[in-house]
């Protein structure tokens, strides 16, 4: 028991590391919640105009949902996919890390949207539950131009996908709250592209949020 609770805190502290902000303050680059839309994220960090910035932040954000659940499914020893779909201890990780990145311990509680590290967690899922939601945050993204939206349509999808492919399980109860989560910290992007304010995709323009 005790270590299927520090499995939760460890994820929990795994994701309370923002790669905006580490990312940017190894890049001398000002702090994220200091212009665009003041989220610490790639989207945001990408207004820079440093693409590299915003990639390894990317990177960064996704890696930690991603390994915050291979580790655990390591250390919890079951690798069989419908132990894992089942098991409380892994559910509570997916939604730690994800809480993590949303109200980071170790940045005044001030996180991001939870894009990348929701993605990162679908595939360490499954992997084909992963490519499916990042293809529909691909499509959208080509076509409309608006990383929000895309990221709004992924996580109406992802969750779908999931009990698509798996079934109804505890997992599918995990990823409902961390997508809910994640539409809930995107309500001044629906405002805005509600009232046609949304900035695309590379302008560099958006008034904070
Ligand atoms: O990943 C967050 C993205 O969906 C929106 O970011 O900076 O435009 O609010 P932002």
């Amino acid at each position: 028991f005790t270590l299927n609770l520090l499995l939760i805190l460890v994820a929990y502290l795994i994701g309370s590391i923002s790669f905006a902000v580490v990312v940017s303050k190894c890049m001398n680059l000002p702090s994220p919640h200091s212009y665009g839309s003041g989220n610490p994220g790639a989207t945001n960090v990408l207004r820079t105009g440093n693409k590299k910035a915003a990639v390894l932040t990317l990177i960064g954000d996704a890696l930690k949902g991603f390994l915050a659940v291979i580790v655990a499914r390591a250390i919890l020893g079951d690798q069989s996919l419908t132990a894992t779909l089942g098991s409380w201890v892994l559910c509570g990780v997916v939604v730690a890390v994800f809480l993590g990145h949303v109200f980071p311990l170790f940045h005044g509680f001030k996180g991001g949207k939870g894009v990348a590290t929701a993605c990162g967690i679908l595939f360490g899922i499954n992997w084909i539950l992963g490519a499916a939601t990042l293809g529909t945050w691909i499509i959208v993204a080509m076509f409309m131009r608006y990383s929000s939206l895309a990221a709004l349509a992924a996580a109406v999808f992802g969750p779908i996908y999931f009990v698509f492919l798996f079934g109804f399980q505890p997992m599918s109860i995990a990823l409902l709250v961390v997508c809910l989560l994640l539409i809930w910290r995107h309500r001044s992007n629906i405002k805005n592209l509600m009232n046609g304010a949304e900035s695309r995709i590379g302008s560099k323009k958006k008034s904070k949020s």
